[in-house]
């Protein structure tokens, strides 16, 4: 898939922009603060309907203006597609896709798929266990967007299930409890069908990525830990559910006595290793950048295969990031996609493309 065009009003630093870009490589240069990453927040907002960098919908409204507005039009194998977004500093977005509102809000996602690598995605590999379970839910929901309404209901119930812990404390109803054991065990099941799917699908790929990307034919694996025996091997969302209520129940003391839910996959522990070393501690830096680098390149191969198109690239100022070696076999690796390169310095962005000069409120 590709946007043949790409229109913002409002949005960040743009009052008002349209590029038309390549169907292949687009390299985006601009000095720090020229409205680089803006340009790819707003192509990566009609794949999820939310800022990549966590900002509230009206962090995105220029400052000048009423309301922010995203329009593209994304070619497909056999059909096109325009997607439209608009966002009031008032009163709730409206999405339309081909000029109609979707029923459902799962029928917003999936037109336009895109993987994102971004110099944080060391995060992924370095940091708590919360990156790596949102960057495999993340993955889950781009491979079927229908994953995007289980994670949220189970969201949703464990904060109903907080809520009532936080403020019963010790006068907690015990059969009220067992309901949102049963209610969170259930969204937990189809949860963890969505998270265990997309970590077998990057299994491999990851491994094999990693290989291309270095050279040598290391071992990388994904595991993943729970206290209640939540695992990577794919058991079904009523095996998981069961399995899961069991273990709320032994848990109310302790859940009581921390006003908390201590247990379910929102404290699971996804990690990887190299080599049979812990990745987050004990591989080296740039093994935790190749690494990082996989799971981005995997990702886009099983997100491409899933959806029969292939997924686009939006890569943000990785380059500068990387030594020669590892920012040639990106480059040599990078998939025939529509691509979005931004960077500060073109000198350091080994493959050639469409190149557009980014200046504040501007791209020629
Ligand atoms: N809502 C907004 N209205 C107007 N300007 C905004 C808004 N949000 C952000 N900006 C401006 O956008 C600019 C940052 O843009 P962006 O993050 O895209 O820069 P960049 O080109 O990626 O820079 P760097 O190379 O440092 O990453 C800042 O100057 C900021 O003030
Ligand atoms: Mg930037």
């Amino acid at each position: 898939m590709e946007f043949s065009w790409l229109e913002l009003k409002d949005f960040r630093s743009y009052r008002e922009l349209r590029i038309e870009p390549h169907p292949g490589i687009n390299v985006f240069v601009g000095s720090n603060g020229a409205g680089k990453t803006n340009l790819l927040e707003a192509a990566a907002y009609l794949t999820s309907f939310r800022s990549f960098r966590g900002a509230p919908d009206e962090a995105l409204i220029n400052d000048e203006g009423e309301a922010a507005v995203v329009r593209g039009e994304v070619r497909h194998v056999a059909s096109t597609s325009l997607i439209e977004s608009e966002l009031p500093r008032r009163g709730r977005r409206r999405v339309r896709v081909n000029g109609q509102r979707p029923a459902r809000s799962t029928d917003l996602l999936g037109h336009v798929r895109a993987v994102m690598f971004l110099p944080d995605d060391l995060d992924i590999v370095k940091r708590g266990p919360a990156y790596r379970r949102d960057f495999l839910d993340a993955v889950a929901v781009q491979l079927w967007p229908g994953a995007y309404l289980d994670q949220q209901e189970y969201e949703r119930t464990l904060r109903q299930r907080n809520s009532l812990l936080r403020q019963s404390g010790r006068e907690v109803d015990e059969p009220t409890l067992a309901v949102w054991d049963q209610r969170l065990s259930q969204a937990a099941g189809k949860l963890m069908v969505r998270r265990t799917g997309a970590a077998a699908v990057l299994r491999e790929g990851i491994t094999e990525t990693y290989a291309r990307l270095s050279g040598v034919g290391t071992r990388v694996e994904l595991h993943y830990a729970s206290k209640w025996g939540g695992s990577l091997q794919e058991e079904g969302a009523d095996t998981v559910a069961e399995v899961l209520a069991e273990a709320l129940e032994g848990s109310h003391r302790a859940d009581i006595e921390r006003r908390v839910t201590t247990m379910g996959p929102h404290r699971d522990e996804p990690w990887f290793t190299v080599d049979g070393r812990d990745a987050r501690t004990r591989a080296s830096q740039g093994e935790q950048r190749t690494l990082a680098l996989s799971l981005r390149l995997a990702s886009h191969t099983a997100i491409s295969d899933a959806a029969g198109e292939v997924a686009l690239l939006l890569l943000d100022d990785v380059f500068s990031e990387l030594d020669m070696e590892r920012a040639n076999a990106l480059a040599g690796m990078l998939p025939p996609a529509q691509t979005f390169i931004t960077t500060a310095r073109e000198e350091e962005v080994p493959v050639h493309g469409r190149t557009f000069l980014v200046e504040p409120g501007s791209i020629r």
